[in-house]
């Protein structure tokens, strides 16, 4: 444990913060290796005389700071930890980092669900660190989970971050092929979810450095126009659905129209393209019949 003063906290923040990078990521940083979060620093800076105590050396938070600036490496990776809604997940270069929009997911459901107390059955596709499923699965205690993903280690880290954050079992990890793993539930599902990769093969090449050097392939690309695992999901999703049941995904920016052609071809009804935040089609929602 290390402890200085507020003043000279604040001198070396900004030194840091003059070498390049975001407030978001420094706070990160801040929070996830120091042991002290924004909220807490901004009661401190009240009084610049105090004392702050930080759970690593400044040496060596510089240190990560500066390779997250040298090599564009994104800081929940360097850190090892990322926030999202309100729960603490694992991360590593295994699996995408998930995005403060695909939070919106979250209260796509509790719109169509309420806080309903009935038991519902849910499947995630493509689950990655098991951000979604797991806010679902905390906020509906009564529902029962099915997080799906192909890749292992991805799986892995959904399952750690289950067990850090819940007490209870209504969730469930199975790995596979989009919907393989739910064979045995077809036409069980009140409502499946999916951010499935959407990146069109063109654009890949030309995201930023942070994400084609660091984030994984598997978790971003989608085939030649992006649509490539969108088209399967939704294609086979009537088999899995109840009648009536949900189906909310995540699209690249410019794809929601597509995609809600592709749930009216697929016999969905109550079609809705959902804005993110920044005002961009990002959701696209359908009822099965
Ligand atoms: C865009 S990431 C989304 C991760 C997480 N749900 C989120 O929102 O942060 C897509 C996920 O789909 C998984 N995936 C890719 N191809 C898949 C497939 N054919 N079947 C199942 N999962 C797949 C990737 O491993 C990755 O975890």
């Amino acid at each position: 444990m290390l402890c200085l003063s507020v003043k000279e906290f604040l001198f070396w923040k900004k030194k840091q913060l003059s070498k390049g990078g975001d407030q978001e990521s420094f706070a990160v940083l801040l929070e996830c290796l120091g042991g002290i979060s924004i909220s807490e620093l901004n009661l401190l800076i009240i009084n610049p005389d105090r004392k702050l105590y930080l759970k690593k050396n400044l040496d060596f938070l510089e240190s990560i700071w500066e390779i997250h600036l040298s090599k564009s490496c994104p800081i929940q990776y360097l850190c090892g930890i990322t926030y999202w809604r309100d729960l603490k997940l694992k991360v590593t270069n295994k699996v995408l980092i998930p995005r403060s929009e695909t939070e919106l997911i979250v209260d796509i459901v509790f719109n169509i669900f309420g806080k309903i107390s009935k038991k519902l059955f849910f499947a995630e596709l493509g689950t990655g660190s098991g951000a979604i499923s797991i806010a679902l699965a905390l906020a509906y205690p009564l529902w029962d989970g099915i997080a799906t993903d192909i890749d292992q280690d991805a799986l892995e880290i959904a399952t750690q971050n289950y067990i850090n954050s819940s007490k209870h079992s209504n969730l469930k990890f199975y790995r596979g092929d989009w919907w393989t793993p739910l064979e045995s539930f077809k036409g069980k599902l009140d409502l499946a979810i999916s951010n499935p990769p959407y990146i069109p093969t063109n654009t890949y090449e030309n995201l930023p450095k942070e994400v084609k050097n660091f984030e994984p392939k598997i978790a971003l690309l989608g085939g030649e126009d992006g649509l490539k695992h969108l088209r399967e999901i939704i294609q086979k999703a009537p088999l899995f659905l109840k009648e009536k049941g949900w189906l909310i995904l995540e699209n690249h920016f410019d794809q929601g129209e597509k995609v809600k052609q592709l749930l009216i071809k697929n016999k969905f009804t109550l079609i809705e393209i959902v804005n993110d935040f920044s005002g961009i089609g990002r959701f696209t929602i359908g009822r099965y019949k």
